[in-house]
C-alpha cells in the first residue's frame, strides 16, 4: 500500500513543495487534498523558482499524474491562470495529467470579497488571511449551499444552485457601494465559460484514486499549510479553514486512512509564520530581519514578510502527535550557518509553570515564553554538502538533538531549494 502523506509540521511554508517534488520522482500520483489558492509552494523548474498555489507540485514531472481532490476549494480563475503559467514553462497540463474532484468545492468570485471584507471589518476579526477566499468557501460549504466543480457539468442546473448561494448573501451585497457589488448574470456567466473550459478535467477521482491504489500505484498526498493552522489543532482562531494535518488527507482525497502507510512531516530548522497569531519562539528586531534575510523569508502567495523565530519543539513534537509522522523531513537547515548560536525551544514557561505540551488556548500561547537549548553554530555554508557526513559537527549535533526533543526519526534533511541539496540520514526509515 505505497501511500505516503507529506503533511506541514509548522505553521505552513516548511519547504513542502519542493519536498513533494523531490518525492515525485517516484510517485505516479500526486494528490492536493485540503486548502486553495492560499497555498504557494514553490519548486525549482529550469533553474528557477516556480510557485505552485492550486495545483500539485508534482506536475514538473512528466510521469505524474495529477489530482486536485474533493477537500480542495478550487478558484477556477486562479486554477486559469496556474495552467497558463504552467504552459507558458512548458509543462504539460492535460486532463490525461490533471484530474479535478467533482466533490471540490468552488470559490466564486465573490468569496474574495468576503473575506477582504472580513479582515478589512475591525482589528478584533483580523486574521492575516491571504484573501483568496479560501475561508468563505469552505463557509458555503460546511453551510451546505455551496457549489462544487461537478456542477459545472450540468450548466442548466447551475442558475438554480448560485441561486441558493447568492440569496443568503444578499443583505452582504446590498450594504456593498453599488460600483463594488457583485451582478448575478456576470457571476453565471463567467461559470458557464469556466464549466466549458474546465468540463474534460472533471472527474470521480474518489473512485479513480481507490483504483489506482487497489491496482498498486504510488500516491502521494500533498498537504497544505501546516498543522498549526489546522481549523481543529492549530491556534485557533488564527488559522485556516480546513483540516491541515493527516486526518484531513483521508477526507480530502477519499482514500481510506486504513491505506495510508506513511506520514511525512515536513519541519523548517528554524520557525516562520505569515499573518496574525501567537508565534512564542518569534524573535524580535535585527535577529528576526537577520533570519529572514538569510532564509528568504517572503510569502510565495502575497508577498508578505514572513514572522521568523527559532525551531520550536514543542510545536513539532504535538504535530508528530496529531498526524503521526513516521519521519520528518528537516529543511534549510542552510539557512542557520553563520549564527554564533542556534536554539531549540524544548518547552514554554507560562506563569510558573513548565508546559511541554501545546496548549489549545491562544491565550496561553501569548504569554509562553520560550525555554530553550542553546547550542554552539557552525560557520561554514552548508549548501554544497550532499551527505551526513559532510555536515560540521556542530550541524550535526543541533540535528541529533533536534530529532531527540522531537522523538521521531528525520528521514532527509535539504540544504538548499533544488532537488539536489537534500540527502537521506545514515539509517533512515524508507519513506514507501
Ligand atoms: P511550502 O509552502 O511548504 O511549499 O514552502 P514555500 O515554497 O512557501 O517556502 C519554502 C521556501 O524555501 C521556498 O522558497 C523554497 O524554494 C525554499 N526552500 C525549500 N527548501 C530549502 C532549503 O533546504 N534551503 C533553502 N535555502 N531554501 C529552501
Ligand atoms: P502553504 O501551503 C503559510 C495563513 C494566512 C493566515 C491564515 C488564514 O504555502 O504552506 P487563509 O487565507 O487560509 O484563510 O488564511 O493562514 N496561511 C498560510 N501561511 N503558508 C500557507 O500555505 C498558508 N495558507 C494560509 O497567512 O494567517
Ligand atoms: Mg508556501
Amino acid at each position: 500500500m505505497p501511500v505516503c502523506v507529506v503533511i506541514g509540521a509548522q505553521w505552513g511554508d516548511e519547504g513542502k513543495g519542493a519536498m513533494v517534488d523531490l518525492l515525485a520522482k517516484e510517485a505516479d500520483i500526486v494528490v492536493r487534498f485540503q486548502g486553495g489558492a492560499n497555498a504557494g509552494h514553490t519548486i525549482i523548474y529550469q533553474e528557477r523558482p516556480l510557485a505552485l498555489h492550486l495545483i500539485p507540485a508534482g506536475i514538473a514531472h512528466d510521469h505524474t499524474i495529477c489530482v486536485i481532490g474533493n477537500g480542495v476549494v478550487v478558484d477556477p480563475q486562479a486554477l486559469l491562470n496556474e495552467m497558463e503559467q504552467l504552459r507558458s514553462v512548458g509543462l504539460v497540463v492535460s486532463p490525461e495529467r490533471l484530474k479535478i474532484s467533482d466533490r471540490a468545492h468552488l470559490t466564486l468570485p465573490y468569496h474574495r470579497i468576503l473575506d477582504a471584507a472580513r479582515e478589512m471589518a475591525g482589528s478584533h476579526l483580523r486574521l492575516g488571511t491571504t484573501r483568496r477566499g479560501v475561508g468563505p468557501t469552505y463557509v458555503d460549504k460546511v453551510d451546505r449551499v455551496g457549489l462544487r466543480v461537478g456542477d459545472l457539468r450540468y450548466p442548466n442546473r447551475l442558475e438554480e444552485k448560485l441561486l441558493i448561494n447568492w440569496e443568503q448573501k444578499r443583505a452582504f451585497f446590498n450594504a456593498l457601494p453599488p460600483e463594488e457589488r457583485p451582478d448575478f448574470h456576470a457571476v453565471l456567466d463567467e461559470l458557464m465559460r469556466y464549466a466549458e473550459f474546465l468540463q474534460p478535467y472533471i472527474a470521480d477521482t474518489v473512485s479513480w484514486l481507490n483504483e489506482q491504489v487497489a491496482a498498486g500505484k504510488r500516491v502521494l498526498l500533498e498537504g497544505a499549510q501546516g498543522t498549526g493552522l489546522d481549523v481543529d489543532f492549530g491556534t485557533y482562531p488564527f488559522v485556516t479553514s480546513s483540516n491541515t494535518t493527516a486526518g484531513g488527507a483521508a477526507t480530502g482525497s477519499g482514500i481510506p486512512p486504513t491505506k495510508i502507510n506513511a506520514v511525512l512531516g515536513i519541519a523548517k530548522a528554524y520557525t516562520t509564520r505569515v499573518g496574525e497569531g501567537p508565534f512564542p519562539t518569534e524573535l524580535q528586531g535585527e535577529e528576526q530581519v537577520a533570519l529572514r534575510e538569510k532564509g528568504r523569508e517572503y510569502g510565495a502567495t502575497t508577498g508578505r514578510p514572513r514572522r521568523c523565530g527559532w525551531f520550536d519543539a514543542v510545536l513539532v513534537r504535538y504535530a508528530a502527535m496529531v498526524n503521526g509522522f513516521t519521519a520528518l523531513a528537516l529543511t534549510k537547515l542552510d539557512v542557520l550557518s553563520y549564527f554564533p548560536e542556534v536554539k531549540l525551544c524544548v518547552a514554554y514557561r507560562w506563569r510558573g509553570e513548565v508546559l511541554t505540551h501545546f496548549p489549545s488556548e491562544v491565550c496561553v500561547l501569548e504569554e509562553a515564553e520560550p525555554i530553550y537549548e542553546t547550542l554552539p553554530g557552525w560557520d561554514v555554508p552548508l549548501g554544497q554538502c550532499r551527505s551526513w557526513d559532510q555536515l560540521p559537527a556542530n550541524a550535526q549535533r543541533f540535528v541529533e538533538r533536534l530529532q531527540e526533543v522531537v522523538g521521531v526519526p528525520i528521514a532527509t534533511i535539504s540544504v538548499g531549494p533544488e532537488r539536489e541539496a537534500v540527502f537521506s540520514l545514515p539509517n533512515a526509515p524508507s519513506l514507501w
